[in-house]
Formats: structure tokens, C-alpha cells, sequence
């Protein structure tokens, strides 16, 4: 599968730095982490050439430069966080002109629209006009349209935002499943989005990478370092950003916590969340 080195990337809007000196490996199925303003987009737009990046250098696999930029193209399908449709047209007609566009010869272009289509479960969707789509199914169709021509690389920026529960699961699935056999990048602010399709994970905050590493290594981070403890609502207002949440019970709250006094009694299993929030709030 693909595997895609950076080394040193560094981008700047005017005079305001949003990325800083970027150096790590994408592969396998990888969940770009940070929160809101971090510069996952950006990120994710230089990676699909569409916009320059300032410094540094992006390989892939040892040979392929990002200076190539048709080449680096043929690799590539993107879902964008916002991206939109021609609203009055029906799904299959849709992917068809998309597919077109991509240089796609039309009776092939019905063969693979058929069995993506088929991948993603919407075929029985097919003959809707975009407009009457829910959010999830559009998703889906944002899918299709990445996996036209069949690219080895496929970026998705924020895959779930605007989902409900169920939808966010399913379209979960089809990442993990879609990450099965290419390189699959995706960029959120959410925890489980990655959790759930990911295998490597890396997390970027304000510009500057912090971790990457699989599942497991980011969890280590922070194993012996939580707690959980019943407190007083006042106890746990003391305990300021070392606090990662609160649940009610009765008079008081069972707080889970940060800290760096191990304590075998009230440690318990650390999680991907806890890892996250430990090294976007570190140092703030
Ligand atoms: N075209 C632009 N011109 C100037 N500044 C920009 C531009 N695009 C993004 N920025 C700034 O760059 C920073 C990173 O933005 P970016 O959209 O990459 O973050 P993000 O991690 O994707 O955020 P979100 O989770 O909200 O999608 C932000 O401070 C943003 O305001
Ligand atoms: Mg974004």
C-alpha cells in the first residue's frame, strides 16, 4: 500500500504559520487528529495538490514527488469537508458527468458507478435527485465520487460532521472497510471517527504534529496517569483543566482525571480520548 513521507512541510497564510515543520510517515488507514483550527484541511489540501505548500518535501512510496503534480493527481481521490452537488440531477447521473470529468470513457464509467454504487449501499438510492438525499447518503455519493477510477490514496476530511448516530456509525464502517486494501487518510475533531476506522493515528495541534503512532502507543502515553474519583462538585471545580469529565451520582460526581500521582486504587484503563485530550491540553 501507499506510504507517504513528509519531511519538514511548512505552510504559511500571509504572514500566520499553520503549518510547522511536519515530518511523519502516512500509511494504512490513518486518522489525522486536532481540533478545531489545528490545520487538518490545510493539510489534507496540500496532500491532494490542491493548494502549494511552502518548504519541506512529500514522497510517495520513495519515488513520487509532490513537484509531480499530475502524477501525484492519478493517485488521489478526495471527499472535501465541504464539498457540494449539482443539486437537480439524479445520483447516477450525477457520478456519471463526475466521472466523466475525470477522463473516465462513459460505458466503463456505468460499470463502475454500478458496483461503487453497490459498495456503499445506495443502489437502490440510485434514481433520487441529489437534493432529496440525507446527509449520510450524500456522504456516501462523496464517496463514490472519490473512488471514481479507482485511486490508491483516498482523503477524507471530517467524515462524519453533520451525521446522526446511526449514520455516523455506518459510514464508520465503510471507511474501515474502504481502508482495507489502500491507503486511506482521514481528518477529524473526532475521537471515535478514528478510534473506529483507524489504525495509525497522528495528531496535529496548532500546526505542529505531537504524536503518530498506532492505537495502542497513543494509549501508553498516558497509562497510570488517569483516575477516577467520587468528589464533591467544588473539589472537582478546583481541579481545573486536569479534569476530562464529570457524571453525577447523587450529591457528588465521579470525576476522571488527569494526573501524574499513581495511585493503584483510582487508576483505571486509559483511552484514545484521554491520550488526545492529554496532549492538546498540555501546556495550556
Ligand atoms: N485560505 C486561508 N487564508 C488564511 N487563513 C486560513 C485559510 N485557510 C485556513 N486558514 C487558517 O489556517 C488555520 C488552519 O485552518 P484549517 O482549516 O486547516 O484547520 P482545521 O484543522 O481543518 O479546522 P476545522 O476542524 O475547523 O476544520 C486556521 O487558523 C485558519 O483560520
Ligand atoms: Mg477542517
Amino acid at each position: 500500500m501507499e506510504r507517504i513521507c513528509l519531511k519538514g512541510v511548512n505552510k504559511s497564510y500571509k504572514d500566520k504559520e499553520v503549518l510547522k515543520n511536519l515530518t511523519f510517515d502516512i500509511q494504512g488507514s490513518f486518522g489525522l487528529l486536532g481540533p478545531n483550527g489545528a490545520g487538518k484541511t490545510t493539510l489534507m489540501r496540500i496532500l491532494t495538490t490542491l493548494i502549494p505548500f511552502d518548504r519541506g518535501e512529500i514522497i510517495m512510496n520513495n519515488h513520487i514527488s509532490w513537484k509531480d503534480h499530475n502524477v501525484v493527481r492519478s493517485y488521489i481521490g478526495y471527499l472535501p469537508q465541504h464539498f457540494s452537488l449539482y443539486r437537480n440531477v439524479t445520483v447516477v447521473e450525477c457520478l456519471l458527468h463526475l466521472a466523466v470529468l475525470k477522463g473516465i470513457e462513459k460505458s466503463k464509467a456505468k460499470v463502475e458507478i454500478d458496483s461503487l454504487l453497490q459498495e456503499v449501499n445506495l443502489q437502490e438510492h440510485k434514481k433520487k435527485k441529489i437534493k432529496q438525499l440525507s446527509g449520510g447518503m450524500l456522504r456516501r455519493v462523496g464517496i463514490v465520487q472519490a473512488l471514481l477510477g479507482n485511486p490508491r490514496l483516498l482523503v477524507v476530511d471530517e467524515p462524519t460532521v453533520g451525521l446522526d448516530i446511526e449514520e455516523r456509525v455506518r459510514f464508520r464502517n465503510l471507511l474501515r472497510k474502504l481502508g482495507r486494501n489502500r491507503t486511506i487518510l482521514i481528518s477529524t475533531h473526532i475521537v471515535e471517527d478514528v478510534e473506529m476506522t483507524c489504525d495509525y493515528i497522528g495528531i496535529l495541534k496548532k500546526g505542529e504534529i505531537t504524536f503518530t503512532g498506532k492505537k495502542e502507543e497513543l494509549k501508553d502515553i498516558v497509562k497510570g496517569k488517569i483516575k477516577e474519583e467520587l468528589l464533591t462538585i467544588e473539589q472537582a471545580d478546583a481541579m481545573g483543566n486536569q479534569v476530562i469529565s464529570l457524571k453525577q451520582q447523587d450529591e457528588q460526581c465521579l470525576v476522571r482525571y488527569f494526573t501524574e500521582n499513581r495511585d493503584l486504587h483510582t487508576e483505571v484503563t486509559p483511552t484514545i480520548e484521554d491520550a488526545y485530550l492529554y496532549l492538546t491540553k498540555k501546556g495550556e
